[in-house]
């Protein structure tokens, strides 16, 4: 069974596009493949090197996970830094890791100028320890949005530079596994672009009723359609997307076609979308509290998830220590 690895850096709670966007589809994957999806924490000292509260972030996360059904009997769902395994495959790795590649990665020149009073060794490295903790548990697929193309790039370039440097067919190169198109893209409710913790307009899966009703009622609507049937501006075409993802198709199909006739009120859509964003949610969000106050069975899980994970990483560790010739 082929294995697919996802991984994420605990900054905030899970939004809608988080959901619609990646969890969903990982929910149906670990059905049909050997899953691991792993809460990055160490990625995050990158970029914090003194983080706040790092612990309850990562639980935060691994919380919503499970509220969202990711399953632990299932997929192995395990932090980062709970596996020290992957430190020194990302020591190998950085063996035969070359400055002028890893500065031209489009995201370090990024941080560069984002943080140019930190620009540590971590940070140049991401992309080794990204591939570390994919080619550890020899994954052959990694679902990944646009952004982490390049470093996905590197880490194929890192398992194919391992097994020529050794003279060894170890490591599978790990594809990019585009979600399928049912994956969609969550718009944002402020106009245009799409949902997403920086862009600042996301509603979470933890967020109350009145929260998501606020949330929702402030979106971003035109004048009005003038004529039967004309194009829709951004905004309003992304309150339709919504009501495709949440709503019902006739929900969506009422108010399609009083935008069509022009008697659409926008009022009327929004109260209609938020309620059915909180119909959606609220089971979620009772679930992500009833299993975060459980710390018995979060511990429990963590615990499993580090065993399995830990497993599967030592024996890598193991042949890769062989294979270069220390004790294995
Ligand atoms: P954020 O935008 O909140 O920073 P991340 O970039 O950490 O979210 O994304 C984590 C995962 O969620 C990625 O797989 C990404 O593709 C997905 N995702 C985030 N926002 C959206 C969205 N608006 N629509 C679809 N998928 C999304
Ligand atoms: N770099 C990824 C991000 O910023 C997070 C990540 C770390 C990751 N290690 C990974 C993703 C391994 C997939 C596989 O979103």
């Amino acid at each position: 069974m082929e294995t697919v690895l996802s991984g994420i850096r605990p900054t905030g709670n899970l939004h809608l596009g988080n959901y619609f966007g990646a969890v969903q589809s990982f929910i149906k994957l670990q059905h049909e493949y050997n899953c691991f999806f792993f809460i990055a924490d160490w990625h995050s000292l990158t970029t914090h090197p003194k983080p706040e509260n790092i612990r309850k972030s990562a639980k935060t996360i691994l919380a919503e996970y499970l509220a969202c059904g990711i399953d632990p009997e299932k997929a192995t769902i395990y932090v980062q830094s709970d596996v020290h395994e992957v430190l020194e495959l990302y020591l190998y790795l950085n063996m035969n890791a070359y400055l002028g590649e890893l500065e031209r990665v489009t995201s370090f020149k990024e941080k560069v100028r984002q943080q140019p009073d930190n620009i540590n060794a971590g940070l140049l490295t991401y992309p080794t320890l990204m591939a570390a903790d994919i080619i550890i548990h020899k994954a052959n697929k990694v679902p990944v949005g646009k952004d982490q193309e390049q470093n996905m790039e590197m880490a194929r370039k890192f398992a194919r530079r391992f097994n020529t440097m050794y003279g060894v067919e170890y490591f599978p190169e790990p594809a990019s596994f585009h979600l399928s198109e049912k994956a969609v893209k969550v718009p944002g409710l402020d106009g245009s672009g799409k949902m997403g913790k920086s862009e600042g307009n996301a509603i979470y899966l933890v967020d109350d009723e009145k929260t998501i009703k606020k949330k929702v009622m402030k979106a971003v609507t035109d004048a009005g359609p003038t004529e039967p049937n004309s194009e829709k501006s951004e905004p309003i075409a992304n309150l339709f997307t919504m009501l495709e993802i949440v709503s019902s198709k006739e929900t969506y199909d009422y108010f399609n076609e009083k935008y069509n006739d022009c008697s659409i009120r926008y009022g009327d859509l929004k109260k209609q979308l938020a309620e059915d964003i909180n119909a959606f949610c609220t089971p979620i969000r009772e679930h992500i509290l009833e299993i975060s106050a459980d710390d018995a069975y979060m511990n429990k899980v963590a615990r499993i998830g580090a065993e399995k994970a830990t497993e599967s990483a030592s024996k890598t560790i193991r042949e890769v220590r062989e294979i270069i010739g220390f004790r294995p």
